[in-house]
């Protein structure tokens, strides 16, 4: 499957509605293709707050967690965030950057929605890694 950013960015939208956010009231979508197939996912707040994961995340291990390996490229798109909101309110969390590296490297594509596309090597220089 080949998809257009465009396409991935409406995957991404669709996604942020399913978002259960009830404490921030912070919808957040996300869409990846991971060896040719698309996955999305939401963020899934907790009343422990600290057990809160982000869209990318919950995206990125539907995705492993259906056999895949690597993730190609990644839409992301926070839809709550103020049409004047600074940038900084619409970038994916250090957290899912991390994340993001580990099964896609620093060439993964990452769309953000009213920001652009952009590299994660961009977003994430200097990674950690062990291997
Ligand atoms: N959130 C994400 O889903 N992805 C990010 O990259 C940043 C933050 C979520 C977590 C929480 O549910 C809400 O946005 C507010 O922080």
């Amino acid at each position: 499957m080949s998809l257009t950013e465009s396409q991935l960015l409406e995957a991404a939208r669709d996604a942020a509605k399913l978002a259960y956010c009830p404490y921030s009231k912070f919808h957040v979508g996300a869409a990846l293709i991971a060896d040719g197939v698309l996955f999305s996912g939401c963020n899934v707040e907790n009343a422990s707050y600290g057990l809160t994961i982000c869209a990318e995340r919950v995206a990125t291990f539907s995705a492993l967690a259906a056999g895949k390996k690597r993730i190609e490229a990644i839409a992301v798109t926070c839809p709550d965030a103020a049409l004047d909101a600074p940038m900084d309110y619409l970038m994916p969390c250090g957290a899912c950057r991390q994340v993001l590296f580990e099964f896609g490297g620093p060439d993964l594509i990452v769309i953000v929605d009213r920001v652009g596309t952009m590299r994660l090597s961009e977003l994430l220089p200097h990674a950690f890694k062990l291997l």
